[in-house]
């Protein structure tokens, strides 16, 4: 079959690999009909995000049909269409238990102090291939597989395989209550579904941070007042339009990959901040491609370090960008001294899908208005490509696997 293969920083390929096959019976075997590219997955070609052995399939969002169950798994059957959650719990431990997928003492093989399991990634997250494949083994499938009705269609159920649930977690991460002001860092696919999350929990203003006017534009669209790095300093504007309070609540939905501002008075504030964002890059990602595609972001610590600096003094930082264990800049005093609540982590996906998806049905809430473009699998590089480079109207790309 057909999949997305890691080679190495900067180097994926599409290529022929082995089907997989039921090994625990708690297994399922899934055939893809939707995967979809993630900026996590632009995290680990651009080396911020180390550890994944050459060879390993990439994605952890996706849909498709089951094909094969193992001996364990009683509550699906093959031919059953389902939403696959981008990590993996085993059910049973006390953190599944308590709604903790993504601290599940068991999934990973590395050990209960390992990181959090999911499709498609680096060592320390149980090197399990990934979904931009034709097929993919399911471990637990039992516990994680949602079974999709019918009216929910693939475009939209590919969004609660991790995006929408990541957006709405970054929102119960935030503490948000109705009327709240929010600031929402990164306009990204998971910026936006953190701008609806903030929606449906009640926030009462959600400014939107980022420096691609085509995302802005569409965080604009859902209610958002949006602020563009390049052209204001983002700090100062919301002080200035929050009284200079500052904001309740922040989302850092933005990561390592944070980039500095190209121009604008943001630009000449942090010119003296220079030698240190570039400390930080070498840190963060000592092996960095050649080429004109897959650069690690240029200041790795600005959106957190922005986020806190707008935050109002006993507000709450949510963060679910990701970021490496190397990654150890952090603006501790500031946040102190603000007697900030930091909360931060992997979804928990399987927590939330089945409310969300319970949202999609009944039209509360329209995910496909954050999908940009489906293409077909064998194309996936430069979708790759033109979603790294966050190219105007390249927002959420689906992939859709050819069947021989
Ligand atoms: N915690 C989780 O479970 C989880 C799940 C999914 C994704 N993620 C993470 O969420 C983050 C966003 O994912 P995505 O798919 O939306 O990626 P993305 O790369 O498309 O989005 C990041 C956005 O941040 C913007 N940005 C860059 N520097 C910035 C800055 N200094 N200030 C404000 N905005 C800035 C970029 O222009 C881009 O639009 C990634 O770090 C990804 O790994 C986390
Ligand atoms: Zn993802
Ligand atoms: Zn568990």
């Amino acid at each position: 079959m057909k999949a997305i293969v890691f080679h190495g920083v900067g180097d994926i390929r599409l290529e022929d690999v082995a089907e997989p096959r039921i090994e625990a019976p708690t297994d399922a075997v899934v055939r893809l009909s939707a995967s979809a590219i993630c900026g996590t997955d632009l995290h680990i070609i651009r080396g911020t995000l180390p550890g994944m052995k050459p060879g390993t399939i990439l994605g952890h969002e996706g849909v498709g049909i089951v094909e094969e169950v193992g001996g364990n798994v009683r509550n699906l059957r093959d031919g059953d269409r389902v939403v696959i959650p981008s990590t993996v719990g085993c059910g049973y431990c006390s953190y599944c238990r308590a709604g903790y997928y993504a601290c599940c003492d068991v999934a990973n093989p590395n050990g209960p102090q390992a990181g959090t399991v999911y499709f498609g990634s680096p060592e320390d997250g149980g090197s399990l291939h990934g979904l931009q494949a034709e097929r993919a083994r399911i471990p637990f499938a039992g516990v994680g597989l949602v079974k999709l009705p019918e009216a929910v269609t693939d475009d939209q159920a590919i969004m609660l395989s991790d995006i929408f649930p990541t957006g709405y977690f970054a929102a119960i991460l935030a503490e948000i209550k109705p009327g709240d002001t929010v600031a929402v860092w990164g306009c990204g696919p998971v910026g936006q579904f953190a701008v609806a999350s903030c929606r449906l929990l009640g926030a009462g203003r959600i400014f939107a941070v980022d420096g691609v006017p085509s995302r802005l534009e569409m965080a604009r669209a859902q209610g958002a007042e949006i602020v563009n790095y390049n052209e204001e300093d983002p700090v100062e504007v919301i002080q200035a339009m929050t009284g200079g309070i500052g904001v309740d609540r922040a989302i850092d939905a933005v990561g390592v990959d944070s980039e500095k501002p190209q121009r604008g008075p943001a630009a000449r504030h942090l010119k003296k901040e220079e030698r240190h964002f570039a400390e930080e890059v070498e840190t963060v990602a000592p092996r960095q491609a050649g080429g004109s595609a897959f650069h690690p972001g240029n200041a790795p610590s600005l959106a957190v370090e922005w986020a806190i600096a707008a935050l109002a003094k006993a507000g709450t930082l949510s963060i679910v960008g990701v970021y490496p264990e190397a990654m150890r800049f952090f603006p501790l005093g500031t946040a102190m001294g603000k007697n900030l609540t930091l909360k931060m982590g992997s979804c928990n996906h399987r927590r939330y899908i089945p409310h969300l998806l319970a949202l999609v049905q009944s039209g509360v809430v329209d995910p496909t208005q954050i999908l940009t473009q489906v293409e077909p699998l064998t194309d996936a590089i430069e979708a790759y490509k033109a979603f790294d480079q966050r190219q105007p109207g390249w927002m959420k790309v689906e992939l859709e696997p050819i069947l021989a």
